[in-house]
């Protein structure tokens, strides 16, 4: 049995999952696609928004599902009523993409990007977000877990010094969903974007975001899609909802939808404590070989470990762990560049257990890493 310990890259998909995904496959096949929507149309129109209405504790109307994470996060910060001048908050832990967004519109728009100083424990400073903070901050960016590492971000602490002022909070939970508590109500985020694939065990090719009512009623969409909006006259159309649908289009791969409601349905089942002990445990256990460095800032840690070797290059770790039956990853220091740059990783090894996961996993890992880095 192969040990999956990449749950930052994809989660396994519980049977309940793929069940829901391939019946809709082969009815589609036998039915036809049309037909077979219709049957299912409770699902896809309404059960899916508000299964994730709850995993993300916020409003139904909240809910809009993309085919990434960054799909969801650009087709809202992209339509954002920015002007010249405005700052814009990030932290060294933003995400690549959600960067290169940054990069187009200050480029376009002439905003102000600035980076959020941290704590020598790597943590944000919240007294200076505090004594910073003023109406020119426009948006403000963080991800409660990054890409690279496993540090865990205040986002309601952060969330309680935003609220007075007029900036959009926007909160990146693609690798918090599924295994820490998310609530986007206790966050107070006006934007809070997830990929389903991670750590709640959807299929690839689903993302979703809860869009508050705040951006969704600043933003000047370029265009809304026929499952809302209708032609009512030559030059004239009309959008039927205020809800997060507007952001989304009409057409989609409706068994990776199918497969998403199932996965939050899972989720929401759930009784475990989540991966936190394992965490622990995989972090020990990289410790206690020779040569390894692990790259853990901050005080609060989520199950993603990331660790160099003073001798072996990660994609060979990787590799060799494979080969011993262990799935791992390797983080590359590009995806989250601002914090990778500062600590001198272009490269490390992700090792992201799950609740799933079990400590007989934890001991095959420890066992097959000392076995590679002999
Ligand atoms: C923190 C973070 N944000 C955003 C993304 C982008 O997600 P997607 O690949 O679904 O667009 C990732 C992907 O790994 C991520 O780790």
């Amino acid at each position: 049995m192969t040990v999956h310990f990449n749950n930052a890259g994809a989660g396994l998909m519980p049977a309940a999952v793929t069940q829901a995904m391939t019946g809709y496959l082969a009815e589609e096949a036998q039915g036809g696609a049309y037909e077979t929507e219709q049957r299912h149309a409770d699902t896809l129109e309404r059960g899916v928004y508000e299964q994730l209405a709850r995993v993300l504790d916020a409003p139904v109307d909240d809910i809009a599902l993309f085919d990434s994470a960054t799909r969801a996060w650009t087709s809202v910060v992209s339509h954002l009523p920015f002007a010249a001048g405005d700052r814009i908050w990030i932290t060294p832990y933003e995400y690549a993409g959600n960067l290169i967004l940054w990069s187009e519109l200050r480029r376009r728009l002439d905003l102000r990007i600035e980076v959020v100083p941290v704590l020598p424990d790597g943590d944000p400073d919240l007294d200076w977000m505090s004594a910073n903070i003023g109406d020119d901050v426009a948006f403000v960016s963080v991800p409660q877990v990054p890409s690279g590492c496993g540090i865990v971000l205040p986002v309601e602490e952060i969330g309680r010094i935003l609220a007075p002022w007029r900036c959009f909070y926007g909160v990146d939970a693609c690798q918090s969903v599924g295994q820490l508590p998310v609530s986007a109500a206790s966050i107070g985020c006006d934007l809070l974007t997830a990929a389903g694939r991670k750590y709640l065990r959807g299929p690839r090719g689903t993302g979703f975001a809860a869009i508050g009512p705040g951006p969704r009623a600043r933003v000047t969409l370029p265009f809304h899609d026929l499952h809302i909006a209708d032609v009512v006259a030559d030059h004239a159309y009309e959008v039927r909802t205020e809800s997060a649908r507007r952001f989304e289009y009409a057409e989609r791969a409706n068994p990776g939808v199918m497969g998403l409601d199932a996965a939050a349905r899972h989720h929401l089942a759930r009784t475990d404590g989540g991966p936190g002990p394992l965490r622990d445990a995989v972090r020990e256990a990289v410790e206690a070989v020779p040569g390894t460095r692990l790259i853990d800032p901050g005080t609060r840690h989520a199950a993603l470990v990331t660790f160099t070797h003073d001798r072996v290059p990660p994609r060979q770790i990787r590799d060799g762990l494979h080969g011993r039956g262990v799935n791992v990853w390797v983080a590359q220091g590009s995806h989250t560049p601002l914090y990778m740059r500062t600590v001198g990783v272009d490269h490390a090894v992700r090792v992201s257990p799950h609740y799933y996961n079990s400590p007989a996993d934890v001991a095959a890992f420890a066992g097959a890493l000392r076995d590679v880095l002999r």
